[in-house]
């Protein structure tokens, strides 16, 4: 090891069960730089953390540290007490005592300082759970400092972070790397990269696509290439033809939430698959949720279906909305319930079509036509638990296209299928589109919003700052517009 180095990993080797995470993963971390870590989602980032900080035991290669290196590590989930007082939190373990009880004046006099630098405006005596989740955050950060590590690890430490507190960590982080300490950064921000690092490592698959690379060395568009890999860009998709004539079902107007949507103008006519993208928290989800009535608008125009701004999903439903979310057996099905009873509920109970619910063979007969049309793998009376996880994500498709939808919206609809089936809910996405539908789609997954979407709008902190069409439409041109616009405007 080098005199300034803090810690050295190589070759690091971790599996969970049938899962290679990491497959020879070397890292080397000095004192007095910020080092960041990026990689896709299930890159093998946090696995990483963990080994090097000794929470979780490596299969194999070598952990390095120097003398006395105190590693404090701010984990990507947050692991403090919301019914517990700040004072309480910063001290989980070694609170100074006085005559053996709790010396709350020395915890608030080591406190002030750290709270002040990362400008944590609070009463040591508040409740955790009742500051806002940007502070909870920074409480974290702030219980790490109070350790006083050689080695500081941030995992996605600014996701919930508003714009002025990254600031303020980004001079927090030079006060440390000043005083010699070691910043182990992991971001899926680039401009964050760009901005505080050092150094730069990505990780690709549980290995090391850029090792340690000086950032004036790299740039945002490369770093994006060194994520995703040499993998194949789908070509670019034909234009449907739109119906532009007829007023567009889904259009929001200078669109405000509190705290998450700032002038959002779009539409989306009938016949158009429109994807909305974004890094954790940049507005895409609000997005999609305002379109089905889950959300309070503060302020702009909306009109969905021609009949305003939907104040409920039932409104939303009774304006033509069919709303597939990501997490199905939560929200998307009656597990319990055979296959006609799941995909007439919403046509019928949702909507009170009639009054009086249609006869059950009726129901049935209808079923039957839709899972047919899918090609679900069950008939109208299984039970929808027996069915397989692809085969469940059909019949919440079929649930919805038996109201007909005008506007249908889709929230990462493929999550956890398998590729045949999601090559067959592509294939009902542009049959629905065809038959004269407005489709919006959110996805984690980038190739998907590529294959299926004419156009798609990037969210960046809460604005649509780009709309990527044509030939630009790929995961990279993505990946690269998702990050934020000072970066995305200068490349
Ligand atoms: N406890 C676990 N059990 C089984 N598999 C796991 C576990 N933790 C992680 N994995 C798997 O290991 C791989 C790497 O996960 P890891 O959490 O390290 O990724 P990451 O880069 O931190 O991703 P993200 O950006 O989403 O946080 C993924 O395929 C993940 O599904
Ligand atoms: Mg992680």
């Amino acid at each position: 090891m080098a005199h300034d180095d803090i810690l050295v990993a190589e070759e690091l080797v971790k599996s969970y069960g049938g899962v290679r995470a990491l497959d020879g993963a070397s890292i080397r971390l000095r004192g007095g730089e910020v080092h960041a870590l990026v990689g896709e989602n299930g890159a093998g980032k946090s696995t990483l953390v963990r080994i090097l900080s000794g929470t979780l035991g490596a299969d194999g290669g070598t952990v390095r540290a120097a003398k006395d290196a105190r590693i404090a590590v701010v984990s990507q989930e947050l692991s403090l007490f919301p019914d517990l007082t700040v004072r309480e939190n910063l001290f989980p373990q070694h609170p100074p005592l006085r005559l053996g009880l709790l010396d709350r004046g020395a915890m608030d006099r080591a406190a002030r300082p750290v709270l002040a630098e990362l400008g944590l405006d609070v009463d040591p005596r508040t409740e955790l759970g009742e500051l806002p989740l940007a502070d909870q955050q920074l409480t974290e950060i702030a219980r790490a400092l109070l350790r006083r590590p050689k080695l500081l690890i941030l995992d996605e430490p600014t996701s919930a972070l508003p714009a002025a507190a990254v600031d303020r960590l980004e001079r927090v982080l030079r006060t440390l790397t000043d005083r010699g300490i070691a910043v182990l950064y992991v971001t899926h921000f680039l401009d964050e990269v760009m901005r505080f690092a050092q150094r730069v490592t990505v990780l690709r698959d549980g290995l090391v696509a850029l090792a340690g690379v000086e950032r004036a060395e790299v740039d945002v568009p490369e770093l994006v290439s060194a994520m995703l890999g040499g993998r194949p860009e789908q070509p670019p998709r034909r234009a449907r033809s739109l119906a532009a004539d007829r007023p567009p079902p889904v259009v929001l107007s200078q669109v405000d939430v509190d705290g998450r949507l700032t002038d959002v103008t779009f539409t989306v006519r009938a016949g158009e698959v429109v994807g909305v993208a974004g890094l954790q928290g940049a507005g895409h989800l609000d997005a999609l949720a305002v379109v089905c009535g889950r959300t309070t608008v503060s302020g702009g125009r909306v009109d969905v279906g021609g009949r305003g701004l939907p104040r409920s999903l039932r409104d939303a439903v009774r304006a033509g909305v069919a709303f597939v979310p990501s997490d199905r057996k939560r929200y998307g099905l009656m597990v319990d319930r055979t296959v006609w009873e799941n995909t007439t509920a919403v046509s019928w109970l949702a909507l009170g079509r009639g009054g009086i619910a249609p006869a059950r063979s009726e129901l049935v007969r209808r079923t039957a036509e839709l899972t047919e049309r899918l090609r679900l793998r069950g008939g109208p009376y299984d039970l929808v638990a027996r069915l397989s996880g692809g085969n469940q994500q059909k019949v919440v498709f079929a649930k919805w296209l038996a109201t007909e939808p005008k506007i249908v919206v889709l929230d990462d609809p493929t999550r956890g299928v398998d590729v045949g089936v999601r090559a067959e809910m592509h294939r009902i996405v542009g049959e629905l589109a065809a038959g004269g539908a407005a489709v919006l789609i959110a996805s984690t997954d980038l190739a998907e919003l590529t294959e299926v979407c004419d156009r798609v709008l990037v969210f960046v902190r809460g604005r649509v700052t780009e709309e990527v069409r044509g030939e630009r439409l790929t995961e990279h041109g993505l990946a690269v517009a998702m990050q934020r616009p000072e970066v995305a405007a200068s490349d």
